[in-house]
């Protein structure tokens, strides 16, 4: 199968994980991107993982992806090549992909919103290649890499790709936490526990945890929260309030992507809160204006800038973040499909992040 984005017509091909509409993605041989532009690296994947996004891809929430798509935008890796332009980063060096692009001179970008940027934003596993293959092309690569020690851990840097900025952007910074703050974080996944994280840098007097899952729950536990609700009974809303109280909470951080959890966050809400959206939602949710238009609240919305991905790098290497404890499972990126298997069905299997390596045999594909 040829690559639409590469001009590589090298004999050598790689491993990937490609998306083919609704449903399985398969594991195919593809071939090694080049460089396109001045400003592009070509990052030897090391370390990948998969992200509660590429589920919603799968299931077809996110129309933007194409038929034919490499997925993943997480990863670690060994630059390969750099184009002409780029001038941070080296053949060799070990570097940390983040998975939004900033050309860093659009409008958006010099309002540090990434995310937004006109010749860039969310590229990478949904409108490029992306990083569950054994080679990627990265654009911006000066801005959109960060620079890792050789010794640096690659299973906790690979949490900063997307889990850790997402939780902090998106949920506590966009939540408005401050001291004190009853916050309800609804879903304990990956991206929820990372946001279960970050609020706890913003001291918190409580943080209730929402999900269908025991086990994530009990994670959510040794990661700091305080009280827990299994929403499996239709019922979380009400033990919310009765959990406060009837106050409900100052920061409701909705990271789940479905309307019914969209739903708890707008019923247990307190007069003043913030309802912090970070799920990717394929189907609209109603919002419920005739009780909520005088209770005082802010919903925000984001996708994840990656603004603050040096900051948290700084913090993982200093220790201050354990970020590894996020990974449950390890294997070979080869394995990737039964990964895809494994996170699909978390709560039975007990997963978490899991972190893929790649033991980087290319294949001749002739
Ligand atoms: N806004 C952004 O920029 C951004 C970035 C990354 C991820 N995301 C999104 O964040 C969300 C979470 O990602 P993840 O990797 O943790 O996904 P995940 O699928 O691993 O976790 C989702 C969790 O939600 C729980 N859940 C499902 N239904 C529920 C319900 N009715 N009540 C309570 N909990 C329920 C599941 O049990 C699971 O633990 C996804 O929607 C993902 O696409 C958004
Ligand atoms: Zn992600
Ligand atoms: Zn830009």
């Amino acid at each position: 199968m040829n690559n639409p984005e590469s001009g590589n017509s090298n004999l050598k091909s790689m491993k990937a994980l490609v998306f083919h509409g609704k449903g399985a993605p398969s594991l195919e041989n593809r071939p090694i991107p080049a460089i396109v532009d001045g400003s592009d690296a070509i990052v030897r994947i090391t370390t990948t993982t998969i992200c509660g996004t590429d589920l919603h891809i799968l299931k077809g929430d996110v129309p933007t992806v194409a038929d034919g798509r490499i997925l993943g935008h997480e990863g670690v890796g060994i630059v390969e090549e750099v184009g002409s332009s780029v001038s941070g980063f080296h053949k060799g060096d070990k570097v940390l992909i983040a998975n939004i692009t900033s050309c860093g001179r659009c409008h958006y970008c010099k309002k540090a919103m990434y995310s937004h940027c006109m010749l860039g934003g969310w590229l990478l596993g949904n409108k490029i290649d992306g990083t569950q293959a054994e080679f990627v092309r990265v654009p911006f690569a000066d801005s959109g890499l960060h620079l890792l020690t050789p010794a640096m851990d690659e299973e906790a840097a690979v949490m900063l790709s997307c889990i850790l900025p997402t939780g902090l952007e998106c949920g506590a910074l966009n939540g408005k936490v401050k001291p004190g703050d009853l916050v309800a974080i609804v879903g304990a996944g990956p991206v929820g526990l990372a946001a279960l994280i970050a609020v706890q840098l913003y001291s918190p007097a409580e943080i209730l945890m929402i999900d269908l899952d025991d086990y994530r729950l009990s994670i959510a536990h040794s990661f700091g929260a305080t009280k827990f609700v299994n929403s499996s009974d239709g019922r979380a809303s009400e033990r919310v309030m009765e959990l406060t109280h009837g106050a409900g909470v100052d920061v409701a951080i909705e990271a789940v992507g479905l309307p019914v959890t969209f739903d708890i966050c707008q019923e247990i809400i307190a007069p003043g809160g913030r309802i912090a959206n970070v799920g990717v939602h394929g189907r609209s949710v109603d919002l419920h204006i005739e009780k909520l238009w005088s209770s005082n609240i802010t919903i925000a919305t984001r996708l994840v800038d990656a603004s603050t991905t040096a900051m948290l790098l700084k913090m993982v290497v200093a220790g201050r973040i354990d970020a590894k404890k996020l990974v449950s499972h390890r294997l070979k990126l080869t394995e990737i499909l039964k990964a895809y298997e494994i996170f699909a069905d978390a709560a039975k299997q007990r997963a978490l992040k899991i972190v893929l390596r790649n033991a980087c045999e290319i294949e001749n594909s002739i």
